[in-house]
């Protein structure tokens, strides 16, 4: 069962695959994106579902970890078109929602294990 404990030690171990990944491609290795882009995406959805698991007891928060869990994606991908001029703030946005998506993850499951 995908308990809090489960998901937030998905994402901490999925975001540290995903920053790996991020940063040889960084780097300028040549690796599959799908590589960087499946862990990444475990984040995003671990932080969804604790995101609503918390709502009771996060509140805003909750709504906030949906919204970043969404953003991320979104502008992780927003990089591969080819606008090169955003790129670098593409890049810049992409790393702080990755920021804030490991941060609220812990924060939410925090939260959950306080109300237990
Ligand atoms: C579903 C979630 C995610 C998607 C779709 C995604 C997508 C991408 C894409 C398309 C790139 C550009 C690669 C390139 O320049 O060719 C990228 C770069 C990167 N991502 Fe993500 N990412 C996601 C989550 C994450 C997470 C969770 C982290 C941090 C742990 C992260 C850290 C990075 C880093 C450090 C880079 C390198 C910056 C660069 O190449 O400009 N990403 N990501």
């Amino acid at each position: 069962m995908l308990s809090p404990k489960v998901l937030v030690m998905l994402a901490r171990l999925a975001w540290v695959i995903a920053l790996i990944i991020g940063v040889l491609i960084y780097g300028g290795h040549t690796l599959r994106i799908e590589f960087h882009v499946i862990p990444g995406a475990i984040v995003a959805f671990s932080l969804i579902g604790l995101a609503l698991m918390a709502r009771p007891v996060a509140g805003f928060l909750s709504v906030i970890g949906v919204l970043v869990a969404l953003l991320l994606p979104v502008v992780g991908l927003l990089q591969l078109t080819d606008v090169d001029s955003l790129k670098p703030s593409l890049t810049g946005v992409h790393i702080l929602l990755a920021l804030a998506s490991i941060a609220l993850s812990e924060i939410l499951a925090k939260k959950l294990r306080s109300k237990a």
